[in-house]
């Protein structure tokens, strides 16, 4: 059967099947093998811990989850520690997500990580406030992505992903800014603001009123996100955003995803990404088509 090996970045893939960040962690070691995965991408992890945000933080609506988990993380310190050791364990490729509040702060904490064996790659969530701009997400302006990505270049040799925001003017614009200042890939979406009303109380359902939704509303919103910037730049992408199916999966891919990312769906079925590798394997088989031929084969 085909095995659909890709390359991304720096980086060899048995498969084009990772995990989104924040959705699967070291609670699934023992459900299944996990060097199965193409790669594995960890929860964000920031320089200081996390509490996180008060609870509710979760809820379930028709077609999609709202959260406001709040980069809830043991900072990086700890996660040197406890966690990567039991992530070096696995023989995949491991993508640690890292958020910080300022462009300084995201470079000595990559730097920080760089000096750890068994990191292959950053993702960079850039959907956090950025203090030196009002708070404002770093996502959100073309030229600070451009900053940013320039001095995290500087700093790591390693596969660095820029993760774009969906909640931006023009996605296209930030994905070359990325692009232009050394990014070797990029990841798409993370979540849509949204909200839920308790109306027996009249109060916000989440603590926060206003969290990122994410889950199977999302994904034509994802699709036409990653088909736009797959027509605007020439790196590859990370693919995430309601993939709940094999087909889900193929259409981001026919779409010009390189690769493709689960992430609410392991809450639905935590075998959903093992589900996804050997659809894709056996899609490829059964049409004779070679997985890179298939990425961006769109016909329009
Ligand atoms: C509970 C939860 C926690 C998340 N935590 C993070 C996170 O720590 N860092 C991050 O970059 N994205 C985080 N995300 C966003 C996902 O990685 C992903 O981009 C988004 O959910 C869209 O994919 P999906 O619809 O398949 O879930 C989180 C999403 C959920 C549902």
């Amino acid at each position: 059967m085909s095995k659909c090996e890709i390359t991304f970045g720096k980086m060899k893939w048995r498969n084009p099947v990772t995990v989104a960040s924040g959705t699967f962690g070291l609670e699934y070691v023992g459900l299944f093998d996990l060097s199965l995965l193409g790669a594995l991408t960890t929860k964000t992890i920031t320089p200081e811990p996390k509490a996180g945000n008060e609870p509710q933080r979760i809820v379930e609506t028709k077609a999609g989850l709202l959260n406001s988990i709040g980069l809830q993380n043991p900072g990086v310190e700890e996660f040197i520690k406890t966690d990567l050791p039991e992530y070096r364990k696995i023989d995949t490729n491991l993508i640690v997500s890292v958020s910080a509040s300022s462009i300084n702060e995201f470079a000595k904490l990559v730097k920080r990580l760089d000096t750890q064996p068994g990191i292959d790659a950053y993702e960079i969530n850039i959907s956090c406030p950025n203090v030196e701009n009002e708070g404002i997400a770093f996502g959100t302006d073309p030229e600070i992505v451009f900053d940013l990505t320039k001095k995290l270049r500087e700093a790591t040799d390693k596969t660095l992903i820029i993760k774009l925001s969906p909640n931006v003017t023009s996605i296209t614009d930030i994905a070359r800014r990325a692009e232009n200042a050394g990014a070797d890939g990029l990841a798409l979406i993370n979540t849509l603001y949204g909200m839920a009303v308790d109306v027996e109380t009249g109060k916000p359902k989440l603590h926060n009123i206003i969290g990122g939704y994410s889950g199977p509303a999302i994904k034509p919103i994802a699709l036409q996100n990653v088909y736009k910037v797959a027509q605007a730049v020439k790196i590859p992408i990370l693919a995430m955003g309601g993939i709940s199916s094999i087909n889900d999966a193929l259409e981001f891919i026919i779409a010009g995803a390189t690769a493709v990312a689960i992430g609410t769906y392991n809450f639905v079925n935590p075998l959903g990404t093992i589900e996804v590798i050997e659809g894709i394997q056996e899609y490829c088989s059964n049409n004779n088509i070679e997985y890179k031929k298939l990425i961006g084969s769109i016909q329009t």
